[in-house]
């Protein structure tokens, strides 16, 4: 064995190089010859690092720039695929050639799970799947998952003024991650979350296997609704209801800073918000700002409103029920449903197309957390929060309160896998942004300090978190290797509470050998 070993392999290697028989694992080689056999499709293109437009087509969608740096892991290749069937062959293909597939939609996760990897991987990037089909008639819609919500909502509008979807305020975010991790947004309390309307998909699993709802089963249908992306199978298309909404609705506006009450204000926001009727939802967003002394900054409380009716019905409701925030007149603007959505985006209302620009947003580094609140901060407790904004690395901070309660109240916690339903006060969003990679660590370490602080008011037994913003601080699965259903429980059960066990046995059914796998990604249980 020791003689065939080391003295007659080496000539057995020439031999057979020589005859054309190859000993050298090529997984490279042999995925793309994998998938150009399979792939019958010249529109769809697999680009490569030596093809001029890699970088473009990669960076298109990159939200994040903390992860589009040289030095971050790059896909070996990304695939745009046109047919379902070569979604088909790009699956079969990476799983025989060992290469991790990660699925894109909209390119903004948080933590840039969708194009990058710490092994061997190649993108699916579902750019092309973008189709919008309205029917107002029956009062739904089938979107596919690299739409952005900007096209559904588009979409919508274009057909309709008195139909509308409960979905994210960002208009580039995609259908794909965001349908599968949830979706919240400003017609949240009056109707639930994004997922909570969906009512038939199509998607791809591990196998290859086409399904829609009734082919898959109500188990993983309940799984891919809020369960994470990149976890069960690519998720290709969705039909969802669409929900009525006024011609018109009534948006408005009040900025506080630290010297004009905002912490009162803010105190007493916290105790009403979640009671208001369920047609009014208000958010508070803090950041710092410059103040009205020269040279000094000071923190700003924003409260800003969507109210789903006329202004003359929304002045006497605030004054009534929140007089402390003196709302007036000239605070609010009445415009239609999709309009609103621009306004929350921070955008010009007008014209409407700016909804289908997937470029109209800056695009800068940024880091992520949440938490879900359900006791009144004190007041005293909140100065303390804006204090941090005056802190160094927070130019470009802002946090996101936005009011839960409506809707969110009634829909049971195991309806869907996103459980942070009944009895929450407001979801609060912490992102810190820098545009400079060296103040990187300055930005996420204030992040950090801010989530720490915030311990003391968060949700308590289990502090919980949205995945849709999802916090690679929490932990992550092992790069090689099996991961325990105890050591993704930290992770899991922030982000989806008792509904983490049952998400574990849809993933034990349907992708047993974890082929769909990210960072946060579901584990399956190891077979006995
Ligand atoms: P991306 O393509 O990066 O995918 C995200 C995750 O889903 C990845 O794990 C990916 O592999 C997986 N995935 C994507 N497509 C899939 C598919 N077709 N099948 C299976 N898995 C798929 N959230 C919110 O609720 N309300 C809001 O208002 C906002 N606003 C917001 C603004 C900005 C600027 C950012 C960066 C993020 C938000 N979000 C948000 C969070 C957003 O909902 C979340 O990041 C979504 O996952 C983004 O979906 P994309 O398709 O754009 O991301």
């Amino acid at each position: 064995m020791k003689f065939l070993q080391f003295s007659v392999l080496p000539f057995l290697m020439v031999i057979l190089s020589v005859s054309g028989a190859n000993l050298t694992h090529h997984p490279h080689r042999d995925f793309l010859r994998c998938l150009s056999l399979r792939i019958e499709n010249s529109c769809t293109i697999t680009y490569t690092h030596n093809n001029p437009s890699y970088p473009s087509v990669l960076n298109a969608s990159i939200q994040n720039t903390r992860f589009s740096t040289p030095t971050t892991p790059k896909p070996y290749a990304i695939i745009t695929p046109r047919k379902t069937s070569d979604v088909q062959s790009t699956i079969f293909c990476s799983k025989n050639y060992g290469f991790q597939l990660r699925i894109r939609s909209g390119g903004h996760d948080v933590e840039g799970v969708s194009y990058v990897s710490q092994v061997p991987f190649v993108v699916l990037d579902l750019v092309n799947f973008r189709d919008v089909k309205v029917d107002t008639k029956n009062e739904v819609a089938w979107v596919q998952s690299g739409a952005t919500t900007g096209e559904l909502y588009y979409g919508i509008a274009a057909k309709t003024q008195t139909l509308g979807f409960p979905a994210g305020i960002c208009h580039t975010i995609g259908i794909g991650g965001h349908l599968s991790g949830g979706g919240f947004g400003i017609l949240g309390r009056k109707y639930g979350l994004a997922a909570d309307h969906i009512i038939d998909a199509k998607m791809v699993d591990a196998n290859g296997r086409v399904l829609h709802r009734k082919s898959m089963g109500e188990d993983l249908f309940w799984a891919i609704r809020g369960g994470g992306g990149n976890t069960f199978g690519v998720v290709l298309a969705w039909k969802i209801k669409l929900v009525p909404v006024p011609p018109v609705v009534t948006v408005f506006t009040v900025n506080k800073n630290l010297e004009q009450n905002a912490t009162k204000i803010f105190h007493r926001w916290q105790q009403i918000a979640h009671k208001l009727p369920n047609d009014l939802f208000t958010t508070v967003w803090v950041m710092k700002v410059n103040s009205s002394q020269v040279g000094k900054k000071t923190v700003q409380a924003s409260f800003k409103g969507l109210f789903l009716g006329r202004i003359d019905e929304l002045i006497p409701l605030i004054q009534y029920a929140f007089p402390e925030l003196g709302l007036a007149r000239e605070n609010c603007t009445q415009m239609s449903w999709v309009q609103s959505v621009l306004y929350f985006g921070a955008l010009p209302i007008e014209p409407v197309e700016i909804l289908l620009n997937r470029s109209a947003l800056p695009r800068l580094s940024l880091k992520a957390k949440t938490d879900y609140i359900r006791e009144p901060m004190s007041e005293a407790g909140f100065e303390g929060f804006m204090n941090m904004f005056l802190e160094e690395g927070t130019d470009l901070a802002i946090t996101m309160m936005e009011a839960f309660g409506g809707k969110m109240n009634e829909i049971r916690e195991n309806e869907i896998p996103f459980p942070h339903r009944s009895g929450i006060l407001f979801e609060s969003v912490y992102i810190v942004q820098w545009i400079n990679e060296e103040d990187a660590g300055l930005c996420i370490n204030w992040m950090r300090r801010l989530y720490n602080y915030m311990s003391s008011y968060a949700s308590k037994s289990l502090r919980e978190a949205y995945y849709n913003y999802k916090d690679l601080d929490l932990g992550i699965n092992n790069v090689n290797g099996y991961t325990s259903y105890e050591q993704a429980s930290v992770w899991g059960l922030k982000y989806f509470k008792n509904n983490f066990k049952r998400l574990v046995r849809v993933k034990t059914m349907i992708d047993p050998t974890n082929f769909f796998s990210n960072e946060q990604s579901i584990p399956p249980l190891l077979s006995p």
